[in-house]
């Protein structure tokens, strides 16, 4: 069971969520390497790498890594359709095989600049922008959005009907509106009014973090696949895990014990080496905060990791601290977990 992207093969239809600051190059290597049909950058900011200098546009080749970790779509965020298409061709060029568009993000930083999910407000504007992203590349461009701004306005079915005239291959439907930002459950079932718009291939996103969500979501919402965001965080394997589950590809070795050590371990310098020593140190600690909570580590475990002062200290306690995890004790924490999840939603 695959997508079909234009030429491309999704496939398994269980695909990583882009998310800023997280899905990096080293955590999206990670992902493709368990299994997973796509892996989406982290948003790219389209007015900022048009106008960026020749040395920093070829930094980003670097930070992009297009071609190393399995089949990868680059989202561009903005408003504006020219510096979209520019940017578009810019990373095009780089080697992404698929093109992004963001009208997701919730974050008042984005909306501000009236982009992200700020463009489900303007479908016209929205509009002259995925044409002209859909011109400038030669690349399949795909759509990720919200059910719309705010309960007075879902207008995710209609967008996505116009956006797929426009020669949009594929969309993402994240199911909460603007306004609820992370907020309460997303509604997989208000995706099928979208899935019933059009007949490119709908993604239900959106609070998917096990096989039963995976398996809920897709009845509720008849969606094509999954893309799966904080699910897979501290838990690599996790889109591995759903695709086994549903689509029959091999079930991914999770590690556990010594392995699991050398799992993070080996994430943990993967980030040193990409962002250098003091950057790398501060944005691994989210990282390793949720190895321990997925694998239900000793309740020391976190606290120490986020302060261990430099990166020997921390491969230490990554060593010392993941060598004892078994199924067991992550199975009770992310039955803790779900139960603090539901807790919050009600
Ligand atoms: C920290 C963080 C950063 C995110 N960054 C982006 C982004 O850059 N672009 C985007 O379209 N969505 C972004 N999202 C939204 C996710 O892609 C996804 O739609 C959302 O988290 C719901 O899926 P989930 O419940 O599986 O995490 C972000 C979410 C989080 C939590």
């Amino acid at each position: 069971m695959s997508i079909q992207v234009a030429n491309l093969s999704l496939d398994p239809p269980v695909m990583l969520a882009p998310m800023a600051g997280i899905t990096d190059l080293p955590f999206r290597r990670l992902v493709a390497r368990f299994g997973a049909g796509l892996v989406v950058s982290e948003m790219v900011a389209s007015g900022e790498m048009v106008t960026a200098r020749p040395s920093v546009q070829a930094r980003a080749r670097v930070d992009l890594g297009l071609g190393s970790a399995g089949l990868t779509s680059v989202q561009l965020a903005g408003r504006e359709p020219g510096p979209m298409a520019e940017a578009a061709r810019l990373v095009a060029g780089l080697g992404a095989q698929i093109i992004d568009i963001n009208m997701g993000c919730p974050a008042k930083k984005v909306t501000g600049g009236l982009s992200g999910s700020a463009l489900m407000r303007v479908p016209d504007h929205a509009l002259r922008l995925i044409e002209a992203v859909v011109g400038a590349v030669s690349v399949p461009v795909t759509l990720k959005m919200r059910l719309g701004w705010d309960s007075d306005c879902l207008n995710a079915a209609d967008l996505a009907r116009r956006a797929a005239a426009a020669g949009v291959r594929m969309v993402v439907v994240h199911g909460r509106t603007r306004m609820q930002f992370y907020k309460g459950r997303a509604d997989w079932a208000a995706i099928a009014a979208v899935r019933g718009a059009v007949t490119i291939p709908v993604v239900a996103n959106g609070d998917i973090a096990s096989v039963a969500a995976a398996r809920q979501a897709l009845a509720q919402s008849g969606a094509a696949g999954v893309m799966v965001g904080r699910g897979a965080q501290g838990a690599p394997w996790r889109l591995a895990e759903i695709a086994h589950a549903l689509h029959g590809t091999p079930a991914p070795a999770v590690p556990y014990g010594a392995a699991r050590a050398d799992l993070v371990a080996e994430h943990y310098e993967a980030m040193l080496g990409f962002y250098g020593r003091d950057l790398g140190l501060r944005i691994a600690r989210k990282h390793l905060g949720w190895y321990a909570d997925v694998a239900g580590a000793e309740p020391g475990l976190r606290p120490a990791l986020m302060v261990a002062p430099d990166p020997a200290a921390a491969l230490a306690l990554i060593r010392s601290g993941f060598a004892a995890t078994d199924a067991q004790s992550e199975a009770l924490a992310e039955a803790r977990a779900e139960a603090d999840a539901e807790r919050a939603a009600a």
